[in-house]
């Protein structure tokens, strides 16, 4: 089975994660870069605006996967702007897919991501791993949405998620063969 990693961070969190588990999969990697500068500020404008971001690179030649593993941060309750150009160049191909995220989750649980996906790639996703940095940090005091957007991933932490991240994925997998 033909695996695709498709990645986009912002501020390394994300990436750190995707090339861990193309390591463990030994998946083709392709992580999305911009070609205007990233802020908070386009960020926000992006984000209420619903406004798809030029990216590179074109999303040619990957349309023969099986899989294909979306991996990228949640801004403002939806899946970052960047990977929007991304699934309006494969919607049309794609065969099963599943979306993994670390995210900041100062505001628990994300329910939207599933319905955002399948309104953007009209299928539905084989699996959404919504993970949080609040996991991650000490619960009390309870981590604010500044903790958790400033929280940088370890090693460790890198170890751990992908471990917790290895059996539902094996479990898509199987199910996809
Ligand atoms: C502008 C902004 C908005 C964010 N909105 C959310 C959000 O709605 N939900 C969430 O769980 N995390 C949110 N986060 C936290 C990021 O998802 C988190 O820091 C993530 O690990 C960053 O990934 P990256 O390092 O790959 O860019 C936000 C971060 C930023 C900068």
């Amino acid at each position: 089975m033909k695996t695709t990693v498709i990645s986009y961070s912002f501020t390394g969190n994300n990436k750190a994660l995707a090339d861990s588990i193309v390591s463990v999969l030994s998946a083709e990697h392709i992580t999305i870069s911009e070609s205007r500068t990233r802020t908070f500020g386009t960020i926000a404008l992006d984000m209420l605006f619903n406004r798809t971001p030029k990216i590179y690179p074109a999303m040619d030649g990957i349309s023969e996967s099986d899989m294909i593993l979306f991996i990228s941060p949640v801004w403002m309750g939806h899946v970052a702007a960047p990977l929007r150009a991304c699934f309006k160049g494969l919607k049309s191909n794609l065969k099963q897919y599943a979306f993994i995220s670390i995210s900041g989750g100062a505001d628990g649980p994300n329910p939207r991501l599933t319905a955002e996906l399948k309104k953007r790639l009209g299928k539905k996703p084989s699996t959404v791993i919504d993970l949080h940095i609040t996991e991650i940090l000490p619960s009390n005091p309870k981590p604010t949405r500044e903790d958790t957007s400033s929280y940088r991933l370890n090693e460790e932490d890198i170890e751990r998620l992908t471990e917790r991240i290895f059996p539902p994925l094996q479990e898509i997998m199987t199910e996809t063969k």
